[in-house]
């Protein structure tokens, strides 16, 4: 068994060096670009969204982390990595004895994967660990990933104004929330200050472009302008300004960034680095099973769709089998929504449930049973959550560092296009060229 396997069948501490590497380590930090400042570190301005159930684990996360950026592992059900956890749980029922062995092993998960991750990083870049909100093991998941020795704990799926009081003793963590507009930001700094904690960045998500759970009330404001980058940015960099922030909290873009000139873009408006989902997907590196990653690189735009999820916020996904067939009885199901006695799982991921709990207007089918079958290759019954923008390398699935190596070189356009830039015209990278069909459509 090699270092990394060793590392995630048995958990253990490791030192991690808390100096990172020089800015560009790995891949060069092109003229024209600035680097990004986390945690003290000077690294590249390319962050690798957090992704689950277990697409961003310690593979993906750890080899974005030693080229010099920020990987970001998902926090969510990561005992699906482990066979032996699996089996340990596999026959767990109902009730609290099995939802605490469950989530029990769950964070066992997660330490081994941040363990891996940190070998695989080789103390360079910089390691995060992604929570939502909206899940029921947040806090545990975030003790546990602070425990382990995590750089930054990064949160979406709600406001995570909590999160300050879960890091106290670890002031040296940074703290990211993901906001997508600038009423976000201002509430974020305000409660944030009374608990005198400085976010450590602030990711901007465009809830047009992103991929998995989208930062709107509801779907007929995901095209609101108050998301594009061009008003978002300035706004949110007013908002540090009146904090007293200025220049202390990076501004990370995310959603349809897929080339250089995207990155330089969102830095001329004063955003520092940007963060990406879907490319990362389309990476050998990545954790999912390869037919996930098939499915993402063969979508076109037009194969995308955005619905209501169970945890009650849009989402946006592939039209595959299985969502095609629920888009088809959704307002059927929504319409008989009714409190059940139990969680389909035994492990109530969501701490609000929209299936379990009957919830008029949320979605109605079980998120976790659906996102397992997809990272298990399961193209019929998986939900595959994906960003819009064509991909840089079309449908090819390419090494990380060659992801990594395009969006820092000027002038290379994604090879398959149908896309524009967020809130913005379709950029000369972006227009035009044609993009492959989906395997099964
Ligand atoms: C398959 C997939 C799963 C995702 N899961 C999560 C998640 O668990 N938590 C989260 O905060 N964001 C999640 N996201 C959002 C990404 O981290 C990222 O911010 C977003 O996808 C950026 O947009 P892009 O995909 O257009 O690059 C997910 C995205 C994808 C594509
Ligand atoms: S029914 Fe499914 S989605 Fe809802 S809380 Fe249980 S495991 Fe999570």
């Amino acid at each position: 068994m090699d270092e990394v396997g060793q590392v995630l069948s048995e958990p253990n501490q490791m030192n991690h060096d808390e100096t990172g590497p020089p800015p560009g380590q790995g891949v060069a930090l092109p003229e024209g670009l600035r680097s990004l400042r986390v945690a003290g570190r000077t690294l590249l301005p390319i962050v690798q969204g957090g992704m689950g159930v277990g697409v961003s684990a310690h593979r993906l996360a750890g080899s974005v982390a030693a080229l010099g950026a920020v990987g970001t592992l998902s926090s969510v059900d990561l005992r699906r990595h482990h066979p032996d956890l699996m089996a340990a749980t596999r026959d767990a029922r109902v009730g609290p004895e099995a939802k605490a062995r469950i989530n029990a092993a769950n964070l066992v998960a997660l330490r081994r994967e941040i363990a891996a991750a940190r070998l695989l990083a080789g103390g360079k870049g910089l390691l995060a660990v992604n929570a939502m909100r909206a899940v029921e093991s947040y806090a545990p998941s975030v003790r546990t990933a602070l425990e382990a020795g995590i750089d930054a704990v990064v949160v979406g799926a709600g406001l995570p104004l909590d999160l300050p009081d879960l890091a106290r003793e670890y002031p040296e963590v940074a703290l990211i929330p993901i906001l997508s507009d600038a009423r976000g930001v201002a509430l974020v700094l305000k409660k944030w200050e009374r608990k005198q904690r400085v976010p450590g960045a602030i990711v901007l998500e465009h809830p047009m472009w992103a991929g998995g759970h989208l930062g709107a009330a509801q779907l007929a404001d995901l095209a609101d302008p108050r998301f594009d980058f061009e008003t978002v940015i300035p706004q949110a960099l007013a908002a540090l300004r009146s904090a007293g922030l200025e220049g202390r909290v990076p501004l990370i873009a995310a959603g349809g960034i897929r080339c250089f000139e995207d990155v330089q873009r969102v830095q001329a408006l004063g955003a520092d680095a940007v963060q990406l989902g879907t490319p990362f997907v389309a990476t050998e590196e990545c954790d999912a099973h390869p037919a996930f990653k098939r499915v993402l690189a063969e979508a076109r735009d037009e194969d995308l769709v955005t619905f209501t999820s169970v945890a009650g916020l849009p989402a946006r996904a592939v039209r595959t089998p299985w969502l095609n067939n629920y888009l088809k009885v959704e307002a059927r199901l929504m319409a008989s929504a009714h409190r059940k006695p139990r969680c389909t799982l035994a492990f109530d991921c969501l701490a609000q449930c929209g299936l379990r709990d009957g919830t008029p207007g949320w979605g109605q089918f079980c998120i976790d049973t659906q996102l397992a079958a997809a990272l298990r290759g399961d193209v019929a019954k998986g939900l595959f959550f994906s960003g819009r923008g064509a991909l840089p390398f079309g449908s090819r699935i390419v090494p990380v560092r060659a992801l990594m190596q395009r969006l820092l070189t000027p002038g290379m356009a994604p090879e398959a296009s149908t896309s524009q830039a967020p809130g913005g015209q379709p950029t000369p990278a972006m227009a035009g060229a044609a993009s492959t069909a989906l395997a099964w459509a």
